[in-house]
């Protein structure tokens, strides 16, 4: 009998530091390898954000959990709990604010440790991440277990146990794993049902969609009688979208006037809809969505769109050219290896912003008492009390440096 195809529900983020096995586990639990990029496999690391899906099941018989239909374990036929979607980040340092983009859209994490290497810059800079994202469903996986003794893993569960102290990942349960041998997955999968809820989820409110990717899915030569409209992919994080949907995309498309680029809201229709690969009618909150268009494949090429909100006309939040943030800066850069202070943000200085999935440049125009104005390169669409990421650049890369909350 065909099973009645179910969209994932919750986001769960695979974070932490290079190499330290996210894409690996994320291939343990959904069988899906998600770098596919010629460079990412050219380079062996993560270089875009990956989706794959699984279907959380539990064996009513010896009570543990997988993702296979057939009890890996003792045999029995599993029940299904529910189905989710990891979005595996990058963990090299330069992609951090492709990280802060994924982060975005994640309704916990998975932050891998490897107990080879133990908590390194970008373990720290990536729950920074999650914690200026507002993220507090937490599991730590203690990665590559079967390369050290058992004293290191001990040694490790402890300065893990330090470094999380005082963070939203002060409860989070810290699970022994190698991902590679699928050992302890198990295990792992209990911590993620018990520690990572799907969040509840009001489907009348206006739908939003925070676009990550867009791509012009045509054939080069394509005769324009039969060219497919742009297609846009990201993560709904309210309300559903429908075939036949008018929708607004802000902010939109650019284009210039008297020498300077500025940017157009536009408006189409959704022709069509795939959920985890699959066509549907409709689609929510959970995993990738893609959302066929009549726009021209043009305006939606090689990820044209990414940063982009989707909503219902007249319904989305407003577009901001200047912010006005409330900030709270960090005290030290933490991506770094030696942990350096944060100097206070200086008039004339640029900062790197990221905005759900936008990511724009603020030159800082005004500076107040834990307050900062900042004239964007690119206009951001986002509602006020939005949580903006903040990096400086230090030495030669982006450092996560503080967040702040759009003010009116
Ligand atoms: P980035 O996305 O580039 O940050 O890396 P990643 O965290 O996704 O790491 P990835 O899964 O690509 O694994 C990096 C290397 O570690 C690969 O060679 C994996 O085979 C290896 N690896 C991952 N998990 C384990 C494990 O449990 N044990 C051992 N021995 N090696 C592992
Ligand atoms: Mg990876
Ligand atoms: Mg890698």
């Amino acid at each position: 009998m065909a099973k009645k195809f179910r969209q994932a529900e919750v986001n769960i983020g695979m974070v932490g530091h290079v190499d330290h096995g996210k894409t690996t586990l994320t291939k343990a639990l959904t069988g899906i390898w998600t770098d596919t990029h010629s460079e990412e496999l050219r380079r062996g690391i993560t270089i875009k954000i990956g989706f794959a899906d699984a279907e959380i099941r539990k064996c009513p018989k010896c009570g543990k959990y997988s993702t296979s239909p057939i009890c890996p374990y003792c045999g029995a036929e599993t029940e299904f709990e529910r189905r989710v979607s990891f979005i595996d980040a990058p963990g090299h340092e330069a992609l951090m604010t492709t990280m802060l983009a994924g982060a975005s859209l994640m309704d916990g994490a998975v932050l891998v440790i490897a107990a080879n290497e133990g908590v390194m810059p970008q373990t720290r800079e990536h729950l920074m991440a999650l914690q200026i994202v507002g993220n507090r469903n937490i599991v730590i996986a203690l990665n590559k277990i079967e390369l050290v003794d058992r004293e290191t893993v001990m040694k490790r569960y402890r300065e893990i146990k330090e470094f999380v102290s005082g963070t939203v990942a002060e409860n989070a349960p810290i699970i022994p794993i190698s991902a590679l041998h699928g050992a302890n997955v198990d295990v792992l999968l209990a911590a993620i049902e018990k520690f990572i809820p799907t969040p509840k989820r009001d489907p009348d409110k206006p739908p939003k969609m925070l676009v990550l990717r867009s791509f012009d899915v045509n054939k080069p030569g394509t005769p324009p009688e039969k060219l497919i409209g742009g297609v846009i992919g990201g993560s709904i994080v309210q309300g559903k979208l429908k075939v036949g949907d008018e929708i607004e995309i802000r902010p939109g498309v650019p284009y210039e006037e008297h020498g300077r680029i500025k940017y157009e809201p536009i408006t189409t229709e959704i022709v069509s809809l795939q959920a985890g690969g699959r066509f549907v009618e409709e689609a929510y909150p959970g995993g990738l969505v893609g959302v066929g268009t009549k726009l021209d494949p043009y305006l939606t090429k090689g990820d044209l769109m990414a940063g982009n909100v989707v909503g219902k006309p007249g319904q989305l939040p407003p577009v901001w050219e200047e912010l006005r943030l409330e900030v709270h800066l960090l005290e030290r850069v933490v991506g770094t290896a030696e942990e350096l202070k944060v100097e206070p943000i200086k008039r004339r200085e640029v900062l790197l912003l990221n905005v759900g999935t936008a990511r724009t440049m603020g030159l800082v125009t005004g500076l107040g008492k834990d307050e900062v104005e900042l004239k964007l390169q690119i206009p951001v669409c986002a509602e006020v009390g939005d949580r903006v990421a903040i990096s400086r650049q230090v030495g030669s890369r982006w450092r996560l440096i503080g967040y702040g909350f759009i003010k009116e």
